[in-house]
């Protein structure tokens, strides 16, 4: 088949998805697809272009973050006509926006942290929620921009003042314990991945998400078996609740001392780089990485 990959972007998770991209596009000529690599860049015109030239039967999304993970992206490809992996607009939209996530589940009675949208101002006021919390853009990922505020940490005001990243932030209660992943497969929860951060790492922070030895992936979780069914619920349901399509990957907090399990969020572009999480999940079901990238492809032509 013709596939088109898209990688790259302009979001600043630009250089985790040329890493998602390269190792897409081998696994996909690994497979026998012919394959074209559009590197997204600042002017859409060109990228319009290059997919028109290679007239691809299916693109392959490797976007992440703002443009590529939002919807924008999906719905120039709704535009052009072409099939495309992972979700489309709406799924897309709602699930870069925490806020709006976060009241999806919840209506849907899925656990969420006590939390709410606030604007920088707000936050430079006084604290919004009793510490420990964090604070996080609405619309970033690989946890790009993300504070968490202490006892007796005094950034608030810095953190507001220098907020770069839109007139809102969320806060949320920090939720101590493991931080807990799951991904999805059409209709299949896969596994849940315990991802224990290096010691010197506040929290699973970019670094630690990307840096080699930054955190340990431990698949599957060593969990309570209820737990672990609890979150690959979770997970499918969030995946259905926002209208996902192909692959997407719900993160989590459990604080194994009062047994909660809080859902953070939902990536429908969840990393593609050898190490990242969802592969490695695949991998665990005994789906290797060239046929997850071949699954989507095939799953977004139905
Ligand atoms: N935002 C990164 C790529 C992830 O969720 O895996
Ligand atoms: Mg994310």
């Amino acid at each position: 088949m013709k596939v088109a990959v898209l990688y790259g972007g302009t979001s600043s998770e630009r250089p985790v998805s040329l890493v998602s991209g390269n190792a897409a596009i081998s696994a996909l000529r690994e497979k026998g697809h012919e394959v074209t690599p559009v590197d997204v860049g600042a002017d859409i015109a060109v990228t319009i272009q290059a997919l028109k030239s290679a007239a691809p039967d299916v693109v392959f999304n490797a976007l992440h973050g703002p443009k590529g993970e939002d919807g924008a992206i999906q719905g120039v490809l709704e535009w052009m006509g072409l099939p495309y992996t992972h979700s489309g607009i709406r799924a897309s939209a709602v699930a870069m926006d925490k806020g709006a996530t976060r009241m999806l589940l919840a209506a849907a009675g899925l656990p969420i942290a006590e939390g709410r949208v606030i604007t920088p101002e707000e936050l430079a006021e006084a604290d919004p929620l009793p510490v420990p919390y964090v604070v996080k853009p609405v619309a970033e990922g690989s946890s790009v921009g993300v504070e968490i505020i202490r006892q007796g940490d005094n950034r608030r005001a810095e953190i507001a003042k220098n907020w770069r990243f839109g007139k809102e932030a969320l806060v949320e209660a920090f939720v101590p314990g493991r931080e807990l992943t799951a991904g999805v497969m059409g209709d299949r929860a896969l596994a849940v991945t315990d991802i224990l951060p290096a010691e010197t790492a506040a929290f699973y922070d970019f670094e630690a998400k990307y840096k080699a030895g930054g955190s340990r992936h431990v698949v599957p979780a060593e969990l309570p078996k209820s737990v672990t069914e609890r979150a690959l619920d979770y997970a499918l349901r969030a995946h259905q609740i926002l209208g996902c399509s192909g692959a997407s990957r719900t993160d989590f907090r459990y604080d194994d001392e009062t047994d909660t399990l809080i859902v953070l969020e939902v990536n429908t572009q969840p990393g593609m780089t050898p190490t990242s999480l969802l592969p490695e999940q695949a991998a665990y079901c005994g789906i290797s990485y060239p046929d997850l990238c071949d699954w989507l492809v095939q799953e977004a032509l139905t």
